[in-house]
């Protein structure tokens, strides 16, 4: 009877423990976060998540690529991450004839897997504060820096070591990695399950993509990091993850071991403005007119859909997670919220003299320097959307330009220059519809001129006189050039550098190029480097006011991408009047969003049949559906993707991959009532491999439990 009083307390602590906002960091979880995370019902400790010499979940999580997070599932190296992070390879190995987009991709067996030149996978091996030898005022920072990474670069031979700034250099800490790059694909669903829903359900909750791929890292045979070679073997991790079956249920502890990449919590409220009011939604329009003229064209053509997907699901992206940040600030009264601690923090520093002549002023001066900003930022955002992201023979140019530069000063010879430009030309054409870039060119330009008014560059405002505004006129002589035609779509490495040169610098596409790049590294780009550089300086001194006005508040450093561990509970939401989401997703809403013949909602043949038969065996929830995804208050954001989400036990339970469109914001200004992660159910990707993989042996590999 007593037992039972007291586990019913306990249960009833873990389920009114409200979540908690955060990203934290490893090192520091015993400090800050173990008695709450066991109270919220966490049972490991927190030595079980990070530990520099045992064996510890940290070794089981690596950095997938650049900007993903992968985990170790298997003794043998077998690694999960999203079929998001590995989409790139997955359409690297794709071709019209075989395309593992559509189709899925799985190895029978070693032999069968694929190898991706350039993928890496790194593991985190030790963090350490360092902040004192950093901060020591014998030398310059910089200095410091370099002499405590060499230090440890000494010690641990063959890791890499980064020291980075958290809390804006109130703090810093040393990361030493391992790089593994042989990384070989292993498997993949279709993208009918992999992206299903594809841009429309993206950042969107209710959710039913199965989002995830695997690949296995192979190591020398000393099971240290190698390049590619036929003669490697499977790495051992130092620990893999266990898979937990046995199903996730609301309220459940859970947790998200990753790398989140970037957020901006301890901004002004005038700069949470100027981001949603005047930059998002500049680069909203630029991309809107990109994606509709792609999606026309990607939709009438096989051949362009490929080429295009892994781009115009990039510039869809974060051209969604903007609207969606935009309307969750609003909804949530993000600016009125920082406005209040503002008030605040004024208000605690007017009745103490001192710390008030430290830090009294700091708002202000950020406000004031986030002002001046302005016209850079926004010359900076048009840059990169048109000049670099959205017309892509724009980027190449630039390119050659910088190459030409170095050409004609005379540091590289003209074997070596027509070499660099070759492989930029290459990489230009690589995946490239050329008439798709024109009407890039033609639509966006307008738009540059139309927004920028007197910001525009004068050798722009020139071309544009000078031909009418007619940039349809101006794309249509760039692109069918002599230089377009003959140089650039047919290069030929062992011609002349001069005629190459002669002819680029007769081109239209040039003059727009240069014209776009010289006013940004001139003009914008010294000015905009001088005021971050004051900003950075005073969001550092705001940081460090906050910690000590608000001494009762617990903080936790901006994300920076090294690991961090996230902690909150699997619970829905009900971020506006009468809507309340479940946190859970099954195969009934697979089939109830089903739409034949459409490019993000139809579904493959023999997936349909599995899913109208009903066989879920061993995978289905309690109710005898399929369990796809769920949702949780954990703290993420971009990074996160292919993330872990662990139970109290460090059981893999999902893998992250997406957040909630009302909680977007997040990274601004986190609100824990309406913030959600998304994950694909454990059970699912186990369900999909075991039965349209039809590859059992990824499952003996694997260490399932919770199957009764
Ligand atoms: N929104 C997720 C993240 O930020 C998934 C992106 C990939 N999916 C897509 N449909 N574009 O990366
Ligand atoms: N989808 C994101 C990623 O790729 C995760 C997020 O932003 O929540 O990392």
């Amino acid at each position: 009877m007593r037992k039972t009083i007291i586990v019913f307390t306990l249960l009833l602590v873990a389920r009114i423990l409200p979540a908690v906002e955060g990203m934290w960091v490893p090192i520091f979880l015993e400090k800050l976060n173990a008695d709450e995370m066991k109270a919220m019902g966490m049972r490991i400790t927190t030595d079980d998540i990070y530990h520099f010499e045992k064996a510890s979940l940290k070794d089981a999580v690596v950095i997938f690529g650049g900007g993903c997070t992968g985990e170790m599932i298997s003794s043998k190296g077998l690694l999960l991450t999203n079929h998001h992070c590995g989409y790139g390879q997955i359409q690297s190995h794709s071709s019209v004839e075989n395309d593992l987009l559509t189709k899925g991709f799985w190895a029978k067996d070693a032999s069968e897997e694929l190898k991706n030149p350039g993928l890496t996978a790194t593991f985190i091996r030790l963090m350490e504060d360092v902040t004192d030898a950093v901060l020591d005022g014998e030398a310059t920072t910089a200095e410091n820096i370099k002499a405590v990474k060499e230090q440890y670069e000494t010690q641990y031979e063959g890791w890499t070591f980064e020291i980075k700034p958290f809390f804006y250099g109130n703090q810093y800490i040393i990361i030493g990695k391992e790089i593994f790059k042989d990384v070989r694909l292993v498997g993949a669903p279709p993208s009918a399950i992999g992206k299903y829903g594809s841009d429309t359900d993206n950042w969107m909750w209710p959710r039913h993509t199965g989002d995830f791929a695997m690949f296995r890292v192979y190591a020398g045979a000393d099971n240290s990091p190698a390049d590619y070679s036929e003669d490697n073997v499977p790495y051992q991790p130092k620990k893999h993850l266990t898979i937990n079956a046995g199903g996730v249920n609301e309220g459940d502890f859970a947790m998200v071991f990753g790398f989140p990449g970037s957020t901006q919590q301890y901004l002004p409220a005038r700069e949470v403005e100027y981001i949603t009011e005047v930059y998002n939604p500049e680069r909203i329009e630029v991309r809107d007119v990109l994606l509709s003229n792609l999606d026309q064209r990607m939709r009438a053509s096989d051949e362009v859909r490929i080429k295009y997907a892994a781009k115009y699901a990039r510039i869809a992206n974060a051209w969604k997670k903007w609207r969606g940040e935009n309307i969750g600030i609003r909804e949530s009264k993000g600016v009125q919220r920082k406005k209040d601690l503002e008030f605040e923090f004024r208000r605690r520093l007017l009745s103490n003299p001192e710390l008030n002549s430290t830090y009294g002023y700091v708002i202000d001066s950020l406000n004031h320097y986030y002002a001046s900003l302005v016209p850079y930022a926004r010359v900076r955002n048009y840059y990169i959307e048109v000049g670099i992201q959205g017309v892509e023979a724009l980027r190449t140019i630039r390119e050659i330009i910088i190459a030409t530069r170095t050409f004609e000063s005379g540091e590289i010879d003209e074997e070596a220059f027509m070499m660099q430009i070759g492989k930029r030309i290459a990489s230009l054409k690589k995946d490239y519809a050329a008439e798709a870039d024109q009407e890039a060119l033609a639509t966006i330009m307008p738009l540059y001129i139309k927004r920028l008014g007197e910001l525009t560059p004068q050798r722009i405002v020139d071309i544009d006189r000078s031909n009418n505004g007619d940039w349809a006129a101006i794309a249509e002589k760039g692109f069918n050039d002599k230089f377009f035609q003959n140089h650039l779509m047919d290069f030929d490495e062992s011609g002349k550098a001069k005629k190459f040169i002669k002819a680029l610098k007769k081109s239209v596409l040039f003059d727009i190029a240069e014209a776009l790049m010289d006013n940004y590294t001139d003009i914008v780009a010294p000015n905009f480097a001088r005021l971050q550089n004051a900003i950075n300086k005073h969001q550092k001194t705001y940081m460090a006011g906050l910690m000590v006005v608000f001494p009762e508040k617990r903080f936790y450093p901006d994300a920076n991408f090294p690991l961090r561990v996230s902690y909150g509970k699997v619970e829905g939401f009900a971020p506006v009047d009468a809507v309340e989401y479940h946190w859970q997703t099954t195969d009934t809403g697979i089939l109830e969003k089903y739409i034949p013949g459409d490019y993000e909602f139809d579904l493959p043949e023999d997936f349909l049949a599995l899913l109208e038969n009903e066989e879920f065996g061993r995978y289905a929830n309690e109710s005898g559906r399929l369990p796809v995804c769920f949702i949780s208050s954990n703290h993420t954001t971009g990074g996160n993707s292919g993330s872990p989400a662990l139970d109290a036990d460090g059981y893999l339970i999902g893998l992250n991959f997406d957040r909630a469109w009302e909680g977007t914001m997040s990274d601004l200004n986190y609100d824990i009532e309406r913030c959600r992660n998304i994950m694909v159910d454990a059970r699912y990707i186990l369900w999909v491999v075991e039965t349209l993989g039809g590859v059992g042996y990824l499952i003996d590999e694997m260490d399932v439990v919770g199957f009764d």
